[in-house]
């Protein structure tokens, strides 16, 4: 974390999981645990369907809304599909863009992936943008050149002042849900190079200024050591956001 040129951000990832009635239970929970946080921004990227709910019940907190997806078109025959201006519409500020499971089980491209980043910019959206190596990439050695691609794949055409709307996930994609955690080196290797990618796009202000998280297996346990990397600035969290005690250990390491 470097709190003095950018923030830090704490996103839950709820993806599949949470009806409403359930949803509500948890962010009840989370308002009372993380009532007092400061130094932190904090999100929960909850079902579509939950959105609504997730809204009213979390009106006058800190804790911000995002989604999970959205379709890269702003509207017209997409049976099914939720645009930019519909989340926006409901007081989403946070979307989540190119996470490796729409990557893998949706047909999701570098390609669509820049195009929603566009779709959720236009909208006033702040876009999470996913990008990470799978274990056969890491062990042939092309970690580096993938990543630089995907980021720069995922940044074409965005102008230079909106840079600073977007967030970056480093999340490795052997790490999401598998119980092995990148070290804390490996994941600010990753971030570090990631912002040097921004910044040979976007110059060094720019660059210093874009929150890099990382994900894949944050919990209550590793978050304080991975956040105290210089280039790790917050955590895209899945598993341990679905419960109030470990989501909000992990914001209490970010808030610190
Ligand atoms: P995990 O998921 O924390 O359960 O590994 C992270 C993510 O997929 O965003």
């Amino acid at each position: 974390m470097n709190r003095r040129y950018r923030k830090t951000i704490i996103a839950g990832n709820w993806k599949m999981n949470k009806t409403a009635t359930e949803g509500k239970a948890l962010l009840d929970e989370l308002k009372q645990t993380i009532a007092r946080v400061k130094w932190c921004e904090v999100v929960v990227c909850v079902p579509f369907v939950d959105i609504p709910m997730a809204i009213r019940a979390l009106k006058d907190t800190r804790i911000a809304v995002g989604a999970q997806n959205l379709h890269q078109e702003q509207s017209g025959a997409y049976t099914g599909e939720v645009s930019a201006s519909m989340l926006k519409d409901l007081g989403v500020k946070y979307v989540i863009i190119g996470h490796s499971e729409r990557r893998q089980y949706f047909g999701e491209t570098d390609s669509t992936v820049n195009k929603k980043i566009h779709v959720a910019l236009e909208a006033g959206l702040h876009p999470i943008v996913c990008v990470g190596e799978t274990l056969e990439q890491r062990e042939s050695g092309i970690t580096a050149e993938l990543i630089t691609m995907q980021v720069k794949a995922a940044l074409a055409g965005v102008p230079a002042e909106k840079i600073r709307s977007i967030v970056i996930a480093y999340e490795p994609i052997w790490a999401i849900g598998t119980c092995k955690t990148a070290t804390a080196e490996q994941a600010n290797e990753v971030c570090e190079l990631i912002r040097a990618t921004i910044r040979k796009i976007y110059g060094a202000r720019a660059a210093r200024a874009v929150t890099i998280q990382y994900g894949g297996s944050m919990n209550a346990k590793n978050a304080q050591e991975l956040l105290a990397q210089p280039d790790v600035d917050g955590g895209l969290i899945g598993g341990a956001s679905l419960k109030a005690p470990d989501f909000t250990t992990i914001v209490e390491a970010a808030n610190q």
